[in-house]
């Protein structure tokens, strides 16, 4: 470890710190939007099969980098390939972070707003219709949204000025098992709500006929985004995991509780959105409307809609930290800037692209560019282009470019011979994964069609 880094005390402190990065509102708000825009039971089954080919294996080559390179992702690669353009990588990387915090900020901000509805009870007595104009009011407006999103990013930048150890890990250890609680208390209240059924036939019932090709990468995508790969995110945080680690149960358990959260946020979601008559293809809007009714179907609702969405904050937040660290790990590595200074450096520029992805709901709702709202545009074009564009660069550097050796000695351990997991691991990221990851890709802007 290079002098004077923070690292991670304890190895439950790496995992609980790379799963509150993938764990966030792209499991619980989402997965559950993209999955219901794109047909349910068919993208899920792609979605599976994307974390599993491309998303573990990609988890460890981000992890093995990071840690061989001990520096932000721009560093590492500088360092790991010098004088060649992969830091070119890292450099996508920080402005991937850059749209992604924007309208990440927008939607946690959001959450806050519920928060405070919720523990000022503002859901009870209102219909489902009413709940979907509450939402519709609230997100178009002016003030209350860019506030709210600039509060979060606040929030975002004071832990990360408070350094990684004591920011990060202290929070996520304790709140996200909570938060893993709350979800399967809501999973049981919403498959025994009337109707329930249907909901879960949409979710786990593949219907092929309503996969496109748009769908398929969108599925990538969302894999990338919930594993917070192709951004230099696990890059950053394999740098600071001590050298006696396990790289791979480290990046197969964070995948799992990944994973698994997303599937329960689902469970949770789909089978009330239908039981209260909600369209799957609500869009962003689909668990801040469907939730606050299923809260008030439960005994305890007003406590359980309370500490839902504290712990969605939360949620929002270690992934927004591990955003922000990205950014900042750079500015303060690599342009010499305090960790203070290059924090609000950040926090200004996020700032003002995060109240512009708040206002695309409102006031800019009308305001287009290359068809897309500036929200849709920087939540579409980070997910299904830059992170899947990323992370193909990122296998393919460490499947053709890094040694052989140094992929097994940060993977297996110093020293240590190859085995048949490495072998096969090694197969993905040499062949499987550039291959398919390309494959999505022209199949999607239609150079071949499948
Ligand atoms: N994985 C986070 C989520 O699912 O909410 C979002 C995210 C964090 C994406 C960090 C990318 C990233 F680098």
């Amino acid at each position: 470890m290079q002098q004077g880094r923070d690292g991670f005390s304890s190895r439950f402190g790496v995992i609980a710190a790379a799963a509150g990065s993938a764990i966030g509102l792209g499991n619980i708000w989402r997965f559950p939007y993209v999955l219901g825009e794109n047909g349910g039971g068919a993208f899920f089954l792609v979605y599976m099969a994307f974390i599993l080919l491309l998303g573990i294996p990609l988890m460890l080559t981000e992890m093995s980098i990071g840690r061989a390179g001990q520096r932000n992702p721009y560093g590492t690669f500088r360092f790991l390939a010098p004088k060649t353009k992969w830091y070119l990588v890292g450099v996508m990387g920080v402005a991937a972070a850059f749209l992604i915090l924007s309208f990440y900020s927008a939607v946690a901000g959001w959450t806050l707003q519920y928060l405070y509805d919720a523990i000022f009870n503002n859901f009870a007595g209102k219909s489902s219709s009413e709940l979907f104009g509450m939402f519709t009011n609230f997100t178009s407006g002016v003030y209350t949204p860019s506030i709210w999103t600039l509060v979060f990013l606040m929030m975002t930048g004071l832990v990360v000025v408070a350094g990684v150890e004591k920011g990060i890990e202290k929070y996520a250890k304790i709140l996200m098992p909570m938060l893993f609680v709350i979800i399967i208390i809501l999973d049981i209240r919403a498959i025994t709500l009337d109707g329930a059924k249907e909901g879960l036939e949409f979710l786990f019932k593949p219907d092929f006929s309503k996969l496109d090709s748009k769908a398929v990468l969108e599925a990538l995508g969302q894999s990338f985004f919930s594993l917070s790969l192709g951004m230099g995110t696990m890059i950053t945080y394999g740098s600071y995991i001590n050298k006696k680690e396990k790289l791979f149960s480290s990046a197969t358990s964070v995948s799992i509780a990944d994973t698994l959260i997303a599937v329960l946020a689902g469970v949770a979601i789909f089978p009330a959105v239908f039981a209260f008559g909600i369209e799957p293809d609500s869009g962003p809007g689909l668990v801040f409307i469907t939730l606050p009714n299923v809260f008030q179907q439960m005994p305890g609702g007003y406590v359980f809609s309370v500490l839902f969405f504290f712990l969605l904050v939360i949620a929002a937040l270690t992934s927004s930290i591990s955003l922000l660290e990205v950014v900042v790990s750079y500015f303060t590595e690599e342009l010499k800037l305090t960790r203070a200074k290059a924090t609000i450096v950040a926090f200004a520029g996020v700032g003002v692209f995060g109240v512009l992805c708040s206002l695309s709901s409102g006031p800019l709702k009308d305001f287009h560019l290359l068809g897309f709202t500036i929200f849709d545009l920087f939540d579409y074009t980070s997910s299904n282009i830059l992170l899947p564009v990323a992370g193909l660069l990122i296998v393919l550097f460490a499947g053709w470019k890094w040694k052989r050796m140094s992929v097994a000695s940060e993977v297996l351990g110093e020293g240590i011979k190859e085995n048949m997991l490495f072998k096969i691991f090694m197969f993905i990221i040499k062949f499987i994964a550039p291959f398919a990851i390309t494959l999505v890709f022209l199949n999607a802007v239609g150079l071949l069609k499948l």
